[in-house]
């Protein structure tokens, strides 16, 4: 049985519709990049998996239990939070913690688990992305680079059984980008399951298991890295890969 299985999720900002019925199948373990122009409705789809946006249909089924996407309760929102993690495109730490206090918020207040506890999980965690020589610093002393990596210590902190990303590296210079991929590429190898929206080709043919092209609201083709870039079926992507 899939680990996550997401069915027709549909969603409209007032009468636009963004997402027309979007379906995915993630195993425990696969990395799933998701690539597609900007506007063809990424950011909203794992909006709307993450219950951050609230879709208008859409069913998921996640270790075996149904969620209705439109309509679900705040306990089966908490039950999905608890499962997921989510690094964002802009980092979204708290401008006014430190390094470790960003990390071990969210399990301190969010999971009512033991500060000494929080602090062993986190400083693990941050030595995992390598920033833990950087506990007591605050976002503003580090580089985007950093403040990302942190963030993905973040959301491995509360043990996900998978890790949603949105565009993680696109306000990231080169070098920068390297080293969040780096981390991510170690995420991989280690078994988690991720879904990562992105632009960085090397990393849907290197690193994913699955590569899924969306353009308007739909998913125009779902492959394996192999072929989606050696081989690709549909026009649309075969436009998207010329670019
Ligand atoms: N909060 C919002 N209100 C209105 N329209 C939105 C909102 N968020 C996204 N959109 C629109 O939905 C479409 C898909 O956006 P988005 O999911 O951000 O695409 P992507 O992440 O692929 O760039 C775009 O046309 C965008 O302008
Ligand atoms: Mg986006």
């Amino acid at each position: 049985m899939a680990l996550l299985e997401i069915k027709d999720v549909s969603k409209y900002f007032d009468d636009k519709e963004v997402l027309k019925g979007v379906s995915l199948k993630v195993e425990k373990g696969d990395v799933v990049s998701i690539l597609g122009a900007s506007g063809s409705g990424k950011t909203t789809f794992l909006r709307c998996i993450n219950y951050l946006e609230n879709a208008d249909s859409g069913v998921m089924v996640f270790d075996g239990k149904e969620y209705d996407l439109k309509a679900s309760s705040r306990k089966e929102m908490t039950e999905i939070r608890k499962k997921t993690g989510f690094v964002f495109q802009n980092y979204n730490l708290f401008a006014n913690k430190t390094v470790l206090e960003n990390v071990t918020l969210g399990l301190t207040s969010g999971r009512k688990i033991p500060a000494g506890m929080a602090k062993d999980r986190a400083v693990k965690v941050l030595d995992k992305v390598g920033m833990a020589d950087y506990l007591d610093y605050y976002p503003s002393q580090l580089s985007g680079g950093q403040q990302q990596r942190v963030a993905i210590a973040r959301a491995l902190a509360t043990d996900p059984e998978v890790i949603y990303f949105d565009e993680p590296t696109s306000a990231l210079d080169p070098q920068l980008t390297a080293e969040v991929l780096q981390v991510m590429r170690q995420l991989a190898k280690d078994g988690m399951t991720m879904i990562v929206v992105t632009h960085e080709m090397s990393f849907a043919k290197e690193v994913s298991t699955k590569v899924v092209f969306m353009a308007d609201g739909v998913v125009v083709e779902e492959s394996t890295p192999a072929d989606f870039f050696n081989n690709p079926q549909d026009p649309k992507t075969r436009e998207f890969l010329a670019l």
